[in-house]
């Protein structure tokens, strides 16, 4: 019997993760015992009080059933708050919320809600990666947009314009359907500015292209959070993801969320609905409780990873590799030396010689090629050993 796939995955491969954790694990069963600094998993645990209210409401016999599709009215009250608070963008919790299982599994809603064969859709290079497979999954065609250093990791409006119109200056009528946009961005750490998110905003809008803002990381070493919703209108054009899974320390919990207008939440959530059957409720609970959690627990937590951050930097000063200081986000993203054809070299050179794993930037596009990404996800005596294993001159270091 012959089993074949559907056409949908063609030239979507599996995860770059998902392969590279197989090859770890399988050099950790010969012993290298490899220091994993790639992926960006919080090693932290959420506040206990958030823990708490887990444990006290999946112990009661009332919160096992299905949930509304739409989320708990508590939950939604507690993200419109959350979003008052610190974007200071007010959000009517009844209409203009939807909670997401992780803000991954709304990349790929968003593009099953709005995107027909061959819509075409604007990605970031470099990027997250579920973009373009989210985007491709959907039928959707793939315009990468640069970001490049020398334009300071912005998309150069001009291009993006000459890109969208015709040559007669005419639109491309319904062709460009949709923009993928991540400030603070990841992987290159690029903050978000008002004046970029106007830009951003106003180029939707000139050309009737949804914006879908991606921001995951505006609490990690980033003085004032930033939403795209923030700007006069944006809600007109824009949607926006948000996450518990780096700012809360809760990725493994699946708890994220989409900030929009009544009619995108109602849009999304037709195609969503028919997805999952909610979220359990004592999760919608914990994550209400991480998501009231005042200054403290970010200051606390940037103090952590400024002080993991330094050290990263000494080990990027060891490989010779340089890089911007004012980057947000748990990352650090760092130019590569002349001697390396690309990142993947650099990577696999200290993975094999020096059973260190560091993410090569061309992973996340080919602007990506000449640099790499160290997480801050890991505790400062797992830095302290990566830098003296990288130091040592002989290959592991191994037991160092
Ligand atoms: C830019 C970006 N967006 C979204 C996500 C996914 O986050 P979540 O855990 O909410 O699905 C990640 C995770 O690495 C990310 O880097």
């Amino acid at each position: 019997m012959k089993i074949t796939t559907a056409d949908r995955l063609n030239g979507i491969g599996e995860y770059y993760f998902s392969q590279k954790l197989r090859e770890i694990d399988e050099l950790n069963k010969k012993g290298k015992q490899i220091i994993n600094l790639g992926i960006g998993s919080p090693d932290l645990p959420p506040d206990p009080c958030v823990v708490k209210v887990l444990e006290e409401e999946a112990a009661k016999p009332n919160t096992h059933a299905y949930q509304n599709y739409k989320g708990n009215p508590a939950f939604r009250i507690a993200i419109s708050e959350f979003y008052e608070r610190w974007y200071g963008v007010k959000v009517n919790p009844n209409t203009e919320v939807l909670p997401l299982i992780g803000s991954k599994e709304g990349i790929m809603h968003i593009c099953m809600t709005y995107l027909n064969e061959g819509d075409k859709v604007l990605i970031p290079n470099p990027g997250y990666p579920t973009y373009s497979s989210a985007v491709k999954l959907a039928g959707g065609q793939c315009e990468e947009y640069d970001l490049i250093e020398e334009n300071d990791w912005e998309p150069d409006f001009e291009t993006l314009e000459n890109l969208v119109t015709c040559p007669r200056g005419e639109e491309r009528e319904g062709a460009f359907k949709m923009m993928w946009v991540n400030y603070p961005h990841m992987p290159t750490g690029k903050q978000a500015s008002v004046e970029l998110f106007e830009k951003i905003v106003l180029f939707g809008k000139k050309h009737n292209i949804l914006i879908c803002h991606d921001n995951p990381y505006s609490f990690i070493l980033n003085e004032k959070p930033l939403s795209l919703l923030s700007i006069k209108d944006a809600k007109d054009v824009a949607i926006e993801l948000n996450s518990l899974s780096k700012a809360s320390n809760m990725a493994g919990w699946r708890v994220g969320m989409m900030i929009g207008a009544k009619e995108r939440v109602d849009e999304v959530l037709r195609f969503k609905s028919n997805m999952d059957s909610g979220m359990f409720l004592p999760v919608q609970l914990a994550a209400s409780k991480a998501l009231s959690l005042g200054k403290n627990w970010y200051d606390e937590l940037n103090a952590t990873y400024k002080e993991r951050r330094e050290l990263v930097y000494q080990l990027l000063g060891m490989l010779n590799c340089s890089y911007d200081k004012k980057q947000g986000g748990m990352f650090v993203w760092a130019r590569i030396p002349q001697k390396y054809k690309n990142g993947y070299d650099l990577s696999d050179e200290i993975l094999y010689n020096k059973n260190v794993f560091i993410t090569p930037g061309g992973i996340f596009g080919n602007n990506g090629n000449r640099y790499i990404r160290v997480s801050l996800c890991a505790k400062a005596e797992v830095f302290l050993n990566a830098l003296q294993r990288i130091a040592s001159p002989n290959a592991a270091g191994v037991g160092a």
